[in-house]
């Protein structure tokens, strides 16, 4: 089996209704994964699930910030398959307001679906990653995690969280001899239903700042979730993969 293969791995992604996503299930099905998408939006997951290759995959109502969600979203997942091969933590949200504009509810909720999502998640899967011998968690970060943008404080401060989480997540399964590496993605300006919606004027303006000239398609992030989830990737541990067009090489 090729080293980038996922024939067989068992993968569940949050946010998977859509977006990155539902773009990275898709990815992981046509690789021949089974999959097991999370999101509160049902519906959505619905539309998804029914659009995947394969068979096997389910989804489950998930809040990603809900410590109880996660234990009944991975008794589900430990009774069903007995293991996880793939953790993405992909949910994510933030809004536009100047930190000046930002009210303590704000913060909380920023922080909490970005990043208490992300440690709830990782500690909730890890018995059942631990089970799998070959193991991968990737958690959906932000050139945010990096470089500022308006009105991103408490997002970039979540986004940054996952970074630096990630690492300690990576080195502390290492030495502690749990076969599960855990890397973070940091996606530039990608073209999503929600940036669609923002407007033409906003996404030409948006896709100008980026020196390829374009937004990415959510595909082009799924490409390297699935690298960083893969046995291709088995020496990359406690690392972040930028995916930005060049955005924050300037
Ligand atoms: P999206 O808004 O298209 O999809 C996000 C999904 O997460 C939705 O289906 C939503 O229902 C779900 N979700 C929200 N809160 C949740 C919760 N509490 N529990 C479970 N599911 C929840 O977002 P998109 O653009 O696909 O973003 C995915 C990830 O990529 C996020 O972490 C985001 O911060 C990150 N990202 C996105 C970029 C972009 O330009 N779209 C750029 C950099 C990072």
């Amino acid at each position: 089996m090729p080293a980038d293969s996922h024939a067989d791995r068992i993968v569940m992604i949050t946010g998977a209704a859509k977006g990155i996503g539902a773009a990275t299930a898709l990815a992981f099905a046509r690789e021949g994964a089974t999959l097991v998408l999370a999101d509160i939006d049902t519906e959505g997951l619905g539309a998804v699930l029914a659009g995947l290759p394969g068979s096997g995959h389910m989804a489950v109502r998930l809040d990603v910030t809900a410590e109880a969600d996660w234990a009944a979203a991975m008794a589900r997942v430990g009774a069903t398959h007995g293991r996880l091969d793939v953790l993405v933590n992909n949910a994510g949200w933030g809004n536009l307001r100047s930190i000046f504009d930002t009210t303590p509810d704000d913060w909380r909720r920023i922080i909490a679906i970005n990043l208490d999502s992300v440690f709830l998640g990782t500690m909730a899967a890890m018995p059942w990653l631990e089970k799998s011998g070959d193991a991968a968690v990737v958690n959906v970060s932000s050139i945010r995690a990096r470089v500022v943008g308006f009105g991103s404080g408490p997002y970039s401060a979540a986004k940054a969280g996952v970074e630096m989480f990630s690492k300690v997540a990576a080195v502390e399964c290492a030495q502690t001899g749990r076969r599960v590496r855990v890397n973070s993605i940091h996606p530039g300006f990608v073209d999503t239903p929600l940036s669609k919606a923002q407007g033409e004027e906003a996404r030409a303006a948006r896709a100008a700042s980026v020196p390829q000239g374009r937004m990415a398609e959510p595909e082009e992030i799924a490409a390297g979730i699935l690298f960083l989830a893969s046995r291709a990737a088995s020496y990359v541990n406690g690392t972040g993969l930028v995916v930005d067009g060049a955005f924050t090489a300037v």
